[in-house]
């Protein structure tokens, strides 16, 4: 699909139809993480893909008493998606990365003083990957964040190791129609900015 035809299609989708997806299309959409940009090539973005029904019931369950994805008569959202990703990133290779021999003449062997935390900044890149890898299948995609008592759950049932955090999680599935949760934090209830009032030219 070209980039003109499949950006406006991206949009978060909060309910899957019970369509299976085909585990050649998910390891397509995975793959593109190491498309995805890093600093200074560090590549510190990792995915936990869970597909199991199990599994993945397991993870609704514990994001949804979160809070933070379920609330009640709109549509199933994490539980009807054929495969839920975790994106994360693991910090320590980007403080490894760095002192590297071919960095050492911009770091000086010192710790770099990060201007921002690159490892998140590469993680938004990834999932960003992955939601317009979805499209391009003809699936479609969704993403929220993992609150923290959530993210102390799942890192325990899930195997997480403990220099990897987790950052967001990605829903995959067939699309289906999601005119609750849509209503409520899409676009359908405020414009996009227009460009001009996020871009600025030349000086702010
Ligand atoms: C870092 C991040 C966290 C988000 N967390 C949630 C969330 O917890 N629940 C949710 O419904 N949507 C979440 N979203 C999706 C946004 O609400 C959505 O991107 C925004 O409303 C714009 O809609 P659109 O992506 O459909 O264009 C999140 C998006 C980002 C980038």
């Amino acid at each position: 699909m070209e980039f003109q035809e499949l950006l406006p299609r991206r949009r978060m989708v909060r309910h899957y139809a019970s369509e299976p997806v085909s585990r050649q299309a998910l390891e397509r959409i995975v793959a593109t993480v190491r498309r995805a940009p890093s600093a200074g090539y560090s590549q510190g973005q990792r995915l936990l893909v869970v597909t199991d029904p199990e599994k993945r019931t397991e993870l609704a369950k514990i994001m949804s008493a979160s809070g933070w994805t379920t609330v009640d008569d709109r549509e199933p959202w994490l539980e009807s998606a054929a495969a839920l990703v975790l994106v994360c990133t693991r910090e320590d290779d980007y403080h490894e990365r760095y002192q590297q021999e071919d960095k050492l003449a911009a770091t000086g062997g010192e710790e770099v003083d990060w201007p921002v935390p690159f490892w998140f900044v590469d993680a938004g890149a990834a999932l960003m990957m992955l939601l317009l890898a979805a499209i391009d299948e003809g699936l479609a995609a969704g993403l929220t964040g993992v609150e923290g008592a959530a993210a102390v759950q799942i890192r325990e049932r899930f195997g997480v190791p403990a220099d990897v955090a987790i950052v967001a999680l990605v829903t995959i599935g067939v699309p289906a129609p999601d005119p609750g949760w849509s209503a409520i934090t899409s676009r359908r209830t405020k414009p996009r900015r227009a460009p001009a009032e996020s871009v600025r030219w030349e000086s702010w």
